[in-house]
C-alpha cells in the first residue's frame, strides 16, 4: 500500500542524562531511531521523514541515508507541530504511518496489520497496560466505537482509570492532515499541539477510526532512561535467543548471550555462556563457542572450535581450527583448514595456511604462514619499524623455535628451522637450520659480586 511515514525524533531524551542525543542510544548495538528507520524500510514508503529537533545535526549525519528525507522541529511544541513540519516532505493524499523515534522494536507486522485495520479511516495502535500511567488513554463510546484520546495529564479520575492507551503510533489518512493538524490548538495542561486531538478531530468528521494491537507490549515500549533502555535490550536479546534456539542452535544459557547484529549459524552449532556477537557473524556446522568470546564480523568454518575468552574481529577460521582460549584474531587473519592459534596468540592480518600451528604467546601479524608451520612459543614478527609496516612470509613445513623474531621484510623457505632464540634479520634458506644468538660459554671462576662492607 503506498504510504508516507514520519518518524517523530524530536524531543530531547533529558532523562538520558547523556550528551547524546537519545535516539542515538544503541540498542542491540544500533541506534534506536536505525531500529525504526529499518523496520520503516519494510514497508517500502514512498516517503520516509523524520522529524529532528535536539542535537539535530549529529542525529542527521549519523543516521542519514539516501532516500531520507528531514524535517527540522525546532522550538519542540508537541506531537502535532511535529508532524505538521513533515508536511512539506510527503504526499499528503496518501495515509501517513507515524512512528516514534524511540520506540525501537515495534515489528513490520504489526505496522502491517495496523494499516489494514485503518485502510478505510484512522488507525490507532493502541495496548492495555497493567499500569497506564503516563500514557494518552483511549476513550470508547458505550458501543466500543473510539471517540478521542485524552492525555494523562488533561484526564478526570475517570478517564485515568482506562487501561487501554494510545501508544503513539498511528496511521492518518490522506487528504486531510494539513488541515487537521493546522486546525490544533494548544490549550491544554501542557501548552503543546498534540496529535492526538486529531483522533477526536476525525470522528467529528465521520472518518471511521479503527484501532490494533501489537503481539506484545514490548514493541510499543518507549525509552526515556537507561532503565528502560536496557530493559528493552533484554527484551530484545531474548527473543534472538529463542530464534537461534529455535533454528537448532544450542545455547548453555539463552540469557547469556548477546546478538548485537546479525548470526547466521549452521546445524549442531553449540554457544557456551557470556558470548557477545558484533556486526554479521556466519557460524557454520557443528562450530563449537565456547564462554566469554567476543566474535566480530567473523566467518568460521564448519567444525571450528573457538574456546574460552577467545576476541575475533574481522577474520576468517577455517574448517576443524582450534582458536584459543585467550587468542585474538585481527582484521585481516584468515586461518585455512585445521589451523591451531593457542592461548595468548594475536594474529593480525596474516594468512595461516593449513595444519599451521602458534599454540602459546606469539605475535603474528604481517605474514603469509604456509601449510603445516610450527610457529614456537614467544615468537615475535617485527613488522613495523615505526613508521612502516612489512610482511614476513614463513613457507610450507617450517618450524620456527622458541622467542624467535623475525624482523620484517624476510622470508624463510620451505622445510627451514629457526633455532630458539633467532633474531632473523635476512631471509633463512630453505631446509636449513638457522641460529642467531651468541655461543654459549661458561666462565668457571666466575664469583657473583658481594656487597662492600663499611
Ligand atoms: C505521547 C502521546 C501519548 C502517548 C505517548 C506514548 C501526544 C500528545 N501524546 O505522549 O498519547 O500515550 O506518546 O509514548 O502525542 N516529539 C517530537 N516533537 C515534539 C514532541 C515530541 O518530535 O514537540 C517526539 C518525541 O521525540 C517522541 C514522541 O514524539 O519520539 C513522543 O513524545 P513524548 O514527549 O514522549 O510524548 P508523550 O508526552 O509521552
Ligand atoms: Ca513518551
Amino acid at each position: 500500500m503506498p504510504l508516507n511515514v514520519v518518524i517523530l525524533a524530536a524531543g530531547q531524551g533529558k532523562r538520558m542524562y547523556s550528551n547524546l542525543p537519545k535516539v542515538l542510544h544503541p540498542l542491540a548495538g544500533k541506534a534506536l531511531l536505525r531500529h525504526v528507520v529499518d523496520t520503516a524500510r519494510q514497508l517500502q514508503p514512498e516517503n520516509l521523514v523524520v522529524v529532528y529537533g535536539h542535537g539535530g545535526e549529529v542525529v542527521r549525519q549519523s543516521i542519514d541515508a539516501a532516500g531520507l528525507a528531514w524535517a527540522l522541529q525546532s522550538p519542540q511544541l508537541g506531537t502535532g507541530h511535529a508532524l505538521a513540519q513533515a508536511l512539506p516532505f510527503i504526499d499528503e493524499r496518501l495515509p501517513t504511518l507515524v512512528l516514534y523515534g524511540d520506540v525501537p522494536l515495534v515489528q513490520a507486522s504489526t505496522l502491517q496489520h495496523l494499516l489494514h485495520q485503518a485502510a478505510d479511516g484512522l488507525g490507532l495502535l493502541t495496548v492495555r497496560l497493567a499500569n497506564p500511567q503516563g500514557y494518552g488513554r483511549i476513550v470508547r463510546e458505550a458501543t466500543g466505537g473510539v471517540l478521542g484520546i485524552v492525555e494523562e495529564k488533561d484526564a478526570t479520575p475517570g478517564q485515568r482509570a482506562i487501561d487501554e492507551v494510545n501508544t503513539g503510533i498511528m496511521v492518518l489518512p490522506g487528504g486531510r492532515l494539513a488541515e487537521w493538524l493546522t486546525r490544533l490548538s494548544n490549550d491544554n495542561a501542557q501548552g503543546e499541539y498534540y496529535l492526538t486531538d486529531v483522533v477526536a478531530r476525525a470522528v467529528t468528521a465521520g472518518v471511521p477510526v479503527r484501532s490494533a494491537h501489537p503481539e506484545g507490549a514490548w514493541e510499543v515500549q518507549g525509552i526515556n532512561n537507561k532503565a528502560q533502555l536496557a530493559e528493552l535490550e533484554r527484551i530484545y536479546q531474548q527473543r534472538q535467543a529463542v530464534a537461534l534456539m529455535n533454528q537448532g542452535v544450542r545455547l548453555a544459557d539463552p540469557d547469556r548471550i548477546d546478538v548485537r547484529g546479525t548470526l547466521e549459524c549452521g546445524r549442531d552449532v553449540s554457544i557456551d555462556v557470556g558470548c557477545i556477537f558484533e556486526g554479521h557473524v556466519r557460524l557454520a556446522e557443528a562450530v563449537e563457542i565456547g564462554p566469554y568470546c567476543v566474535i566480530r564480523e567473523a566467518d568460521i568454518a564448519a567444525g571450528a572450535r573457538i574456546a574460552a575468552f577467545t576476541h575475533i574481529d574481522k577474520a576468517q577460521v577455517g574448517p576443524d581450527a582450534v582458536v584459543g582460549p585467550y587468542a585474538r584474531l585481527r582484521p585481516g587473519t584468515s586461518l585455512a583448514a585445521g589451523v591451531h592459534v593457542g592461548n595468548f596468540v594475536e594474529v593480525k592480518n596474516s594468512q595461516i595456511g593449513p595444519g599451521s600451528k602458534a599454540n602459546h604467546l606469539a605475535y603474528v601479524g604481517d605474514a603469509d604462514v604456509g601449510a603445516r608451520v610450527n610457529i614456537g612459543a614467544g615468537t615475535i614478527t617485527c613488522n613495523y619499524d615505526g613508521a612502516n609496516k612489512f610482511r614476513t612470509v614463513i613457507e610450507d613445513d617450517v618450524f620456527i623455535g622458541s622467542d624467535t623474531q623475525l624482523v620484517a621484510p624476510v622470508r624463510v623457505g620451505q622445510g627451514a628451522t629457526l633455532g630458539a632464540g633467532t633474531t632473523l634479520t635476512r631471509d633463512a634458506p630453505p631446509n636449513a637450520l638457522t641460529v642467531s644468538r651468541v655461543r654459549q660459554t661458561s666462565l668457571l671462576n666466575w664469583k657473583r659480586p658481594e656487597k662492600k662492607k663499611g
